[in-house]
């Protein structure tokens, strides 16, 4: 079946492979949608036919991600600014901790957007998996919203916090490593379809899931939830839980995706690029450790940089394990076993015990 493609300067090119971007011409005489037929991956099946369900797991977690829908504004911030206005409330230490973790954050959530929906959205090629990346999406917006609103809610310099990606080398070296993967995948002319775009594709997914919300969201998340077990800037640690609530799913999804890719395409997951995915979590633990340093040069909260380079290499193995590859370093304990707690999080249950009200569908909406 030939298809013309758009290719950059408006040029369109006729290539022998199947449309599956769902924007191409609708194949009139072709069959009714084989469950057979739909992959994850340069498939065959019109990508526009949600049913049949082929990947249940990807549906489940578009339900999940329905069923945890939150609001940041929901989230009572007075304690929290109360507290950073205090003179004697907060340390200088403690400030600069959350000052970089939040300054992290604030574009991270618009990088991982961006790849979701530049990049993996269209090489992603069964519509179950792209629904829940819309629901994904929607997510790294409410996401970037929080920062937004916990900025403006503690009247912190926004051009400092959203400039840290780009003035603070611990987090550029983070964000530059990341983009090294997306950046010709959001390339219009980029296409799946060989082993070596595949495996681009491949990276990409492991750069963004696995490492960066995978791996490098987690001491982040361990330092806010630290105030947040002190009673302090407990507003911002209740979103962040909310943030790992979703994160989890993510991760999750992408683990998903990535291992169902590597049973479809098995030629793909050679030695030699398990040991290049192995080296790729390596050199991202070593990023998130100095990352850790910088964060938090002299320890706080009972928290300290030894510590949460424990933990990124405990995560580090996880990750390793969740893909099926031989761990990256010796057997490592978690140093923070209450960050499961965390992981687990039930809204109307509040691990900080702050009051929730429940997300109601419509319960805004006046029909009188
Ligand atoms: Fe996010
Ligand atoms: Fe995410």
């Amino acid at each position: 079946m030939l298809r013309h493609r758009p290719r950059l300067r408006g040029v369109p090119v006729t290539t022998n492979l199947p449309d599956t971007t769902g924007l191409g011409s609708i194949d009139r005489d072709g069959g009714r949608v084989r469950v057979d037929d739909k992959a994850m991956i340069n498939a065959r099946a019109d990508v526009n036919q949600l049913l049949p369900l082929k990947y249940h797991w990807a549906w489940e977690k578009y339900l999940a991600g329905c069923a945890n829908h939150w609001m940041p504004t929901e989230v009572s911030m007075q304690a929290d600014i109360a507290l950073w206005r205090s003179p004697t409330g907060l340390t200088d230490d403690e400030r600069h901790t959350i000052k970089r973790n939040l300054g992290f954050f604030a574009t991270s959530e618009s990088l991982v957007a961006n790849n979701v929906v530049l990049a993996v959205y269209r090489n992603l090629t069964n519509p179950e998996c792209r629904q829940y990346l819309l629901r994904q999406a929607f997510e790294e917006a409410v996401h970037t919203h929080t920062f937004q609103y916990v900025c403006e809610s503690l009247g912190l310099d926004e051009g400092e916090l959203f400039n840290m990606y780009r003035e603070v080398p611990s987090i550029t070296d983070k964000a530059a490593w990341a983009l090294r993967y997306t950046r010709h995948l959001e390339d219009p002319a980029f296409r799946t379809g060989t082993p070596e775009t595949d495996r681009a594709f491949l990276r990409d997914l492991i750069a963004f899931y696995v490492v960066f919300e995978g791996m490098w969201f987690y001491t982040g998340f361990a330092q806010i939830l630290s105030f947040g077990r002190r009673n302090k800037m407990v507003g911002v640690a209740e979103q962040y839980q909310y943030i790992l609530r979703d994160e989890s799913i993510h991760l999750n999804f992408g683990i998903d995706a990535i291992n169902q890719i590597k049973i479809e395409n098995p030629g793909l997951w050679t030695e030699a690029f398990q040991a290049e995915i192995r080296t790729m979590l390596g050199e991202a633990c070593e990023l998130e450790i100095a990352y850790s340093r910088d964060t938090m040069p002299n320890g706080l909260l009972g928290l300290n940089a030894d510590q949460c380079e424990q933990y990124m290499r405990f995560i580090t193995n996880r990750r390793c394990a969740q893909l099926g590859l031989a761990p990256v370093f010796g057997p490592t304990d978690n140093p923070f076993p209450w960050m499961s707690e965390a992981i687990d999080l039930k809204k109307e249950k509040n691990f900080f015990e702050t009051r929730v009200t429940e997300y109601a569908s419509g319960s805004t909406l006046d029909w009188d």
